[in-house]
């Protein structure tokens, strides 16, 4: 059967960064997003007999080796579970640059995973398919909902219990993120890499992770009580813990640009001139302004002041993955 899938980037409010177990991905802390409208993926998936191996096809283009061999790697999974041995053409688009830390890991996998179970006659509950997208990506088991999420870390050793959760739908808070693409090229240090870096070698790894408690507790509370300068303080808090971990490996990681810099300082001075926003990062140089709907144009004409920004993409809250026609 061939079947096609949609689904959305996610940008993490509270980061994750480092796992408790490689082989099966989980996380060593939970994590809180916004999935995102208008970033998405959509990916057909169709098993037959002809292809003597998996196929993927990005963007128009055949995929490289490792991307389709990591592809192959994850349909084995849902082979296992359907008890098929055959291949499957894999076409996906992004509408967005890929592979600079725009979360295109996160919908890639999550549309992968909903299409591919789907197509191998597999009728998976949310919970689980966002255990599956957490096999290809840690932060895809977030983009199988909408709206704000949860990443649960789970305690069993086996996953089953390392699955998003949705906190509020799409349309519980009205929030945008202005994504400021400082940089289209591809990054140099990707996100397996970076946190197991981080893990291994940084003295403030045991300290990242037991602080992600409080954090998560605290995102929590600010979306449900919707109090935007709390949100933005602590999803600042998170990332900038984050990006410090990364800078103390060895050797140090170092996602930013002189640009990104520069936007940071800029942010910082709107929220002085009483313009409430906050800036999130992830494992690339591109810069996300989190705002509330009434400030968003002013602080992107602001913003656009500044030479050297190669887009502006202004999101807002977006469903989770679907089945759509072909
Ligand atoms: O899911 P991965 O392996 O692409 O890692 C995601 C890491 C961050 O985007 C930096 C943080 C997050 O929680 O999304």
């Amino acid at each position: 059967m061939k079947t096609t899938a949609i689904a959305h980037a996610n940008i993490a409010l509270v980061k994750y960064w480092g796992k408790r177990d490689a082989a099966l991905n989980l996380p060593a802390t939970g994590s809180i997003s916004l999935t995102l409208k208008e970033l998405f993926t959509k990916t057909t998936v169709e098993f037959s007999d002809d292809p003597a191996q998996d196929e993927l096809t990005l963007n128009g283009e055949r995929a490289n080796p490792k991307d389709e061999q990591r592809a192959g790697k994850f349909l084995n999974l849902i082979r296992a579970q359907a008890g098929t041995g055959q291949f499957a053409r894999i076409t996906s688009e992004n509408n967005f640059p890929t592979g600079a830390g725009l979360a295109s890991s996160a919908s890639g996998f999550a549309a992968l995973a909903l299409a591919a179970a789907h197509a191998a006659g597999l009728n998976l509950s949310p919970a689980r398919l966002s255990e599956l997208a957490r096999r290809g990506s840690g932060s895809a088991a977030r983009s199988i909902f909408g709206g704000f999420v949860e990443m649960k870390p789970g305690v069993l050793p086996d996953g089953s219990d390392a699955v998003a959760v949705q906190l509020h739908d799409e349309t519980f808070w009205p929030l945008e993120m202005l994504i400021l693409i400082t940089s289209a090229a591809e990054k140099e240090i990707g996100s397996t890499t970076g946190m197991n870096r981080s893990a291994e070698t940084s003295p403030y790894y045991p300290a990242w992770v037991a602080s992600s408690v409080a954090d998560l507790e605290a995102m929590r509370d600010a979306i449900s009580r919707k109090d935007f300068q709390q949100l933005g303080e602590i999803a600042e808090f998170s990332c900038f813990k984050m990006h410090g971990l990364a800078l103390s490996a060895r050797p140090a990681i170092l996602y930013w640009n002189s640009l990104t810099v520069e936007l940071i300082h800029a942010v910082r001075g709107l929220r002085q001139k009483g313009i409430p926003a906050y800036v999130t990062i992830d494992a690339g140089p591109q810069i996300k302004v989190i705002c509330l709907p009434e400030y968003s144009e002013q602080i992107r004409a602001a913003l656009e002041q500044i030479s050297g920004i190669r887009q502006i993409i202004k999101t807002s809250p977006g469903p989770g993955a679907r089945l759509v026609e072909d």
